[in-house]
């Protein structure tokens, strides 16, 4: 069966004047972080794999994001999981820079 994952548009880069900046958007009901860090954009899903804590309100140590209920980590270039108690890696979406938009291929 094709895929019917697409790009959409979630915000511009002017919702990010900063490095490290990041926002929660919901998309087909999931609840998705997207952070900037340097020039690139990143998302995942705002859930813990542990016990869905929010993780776009974690402290972000380059591209590693901190759970901030139990300090797991995941890596924002992969959605991999590189610390207990995480059992898995977090839903994880490409995107890209269109223009002035951020896009996630959802
Ligand atoms: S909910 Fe994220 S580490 Fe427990």
């Amino acid at each position: 069966m094709a895929s019917t994952a697409e790009f959409i548009t979630v915000a511009t880069a002017s919702d990010f004047p900063q490095s490290g900046d990041r926002i929660v958007i919901e998309v087909k009901g999931h609840y998705i972080a997207v952070f900037r860090v340097g020039t690139q954009y990143y998302a995942i899903e705002d859930l813990c794999t542990h016990d869905d804590g929010p993780l776009a309100e974690g402290e972000l140590d380059g591209t590693v994001i901190e759970c901030p209920r139990h300090g797991a980590r995941f890596d924002l270039t992969s959605g991999k999981n590189l610390s207990m108690p995480a059992p898995a890696p977090v839903p994880w979406y490409e995107t890209r820079l269109e223009g002035d938009d951020v896009q996630i291929k959802v």
